[in-house]
């Protein structure tokens, strides 16, 4: 199952309003996460709002049958683009989503917001 990495493409940062941006900058954050993971077998989204607007910027990390998670108070950055994603290609790789944090890219420390068990399977 694939990892997908869902970017929140509305969040705005405090200080946002008075910046002049022309973009939300989620939206900016958006494109660097999906420069990054060119090339990689992650797949990346977009969506307007994942309710955690007090904390922008705001991605999730999912794949079916594994620990989901969100991350957030990231800044428009190369750097925090690059940890996103390569800490979401280690999701992938996890059997269970669960990345050992040793090997955490710093980029992504301090930023984990909430993490949700899989669902259980469907009866028959
Ligand atoms: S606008 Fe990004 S979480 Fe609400």
């Amino acid at each position: 199952m694939a990892t997908w990495i869902t970017v929140c493409e509305t969040c705005k940062r405090e200080g946002w309003d008075e910046s002049g941006a022309e973009r939300p900058d989620g939206a900016a954050l958006a494109e660097m996460v999906e420069r990054a993971a060119e090339g990689t077998a992650l797949r990346v989204r977009r969506v307007a709002c994942l309710m955690g607007c007090d904390h922008s910027c705001n991605v999730a990390v999912q794949a079916s049958g594994k620990l989901n998670y969100t991350l957030g108070r990231f800044e428009v950055s190369e750097e925090a683009a690059q940890g996103i994603v390569d800490w979401a290609a280690l999701h992938s790789a996890s059997e269970t989503g669960q990345v050992p944090y040793r090997t955490w890219p710093v980029a992504v420390k301090g930023h984990f917001v909430t993490r949700h068990p899989p669902l259980p399977e469907d009866d028959a």
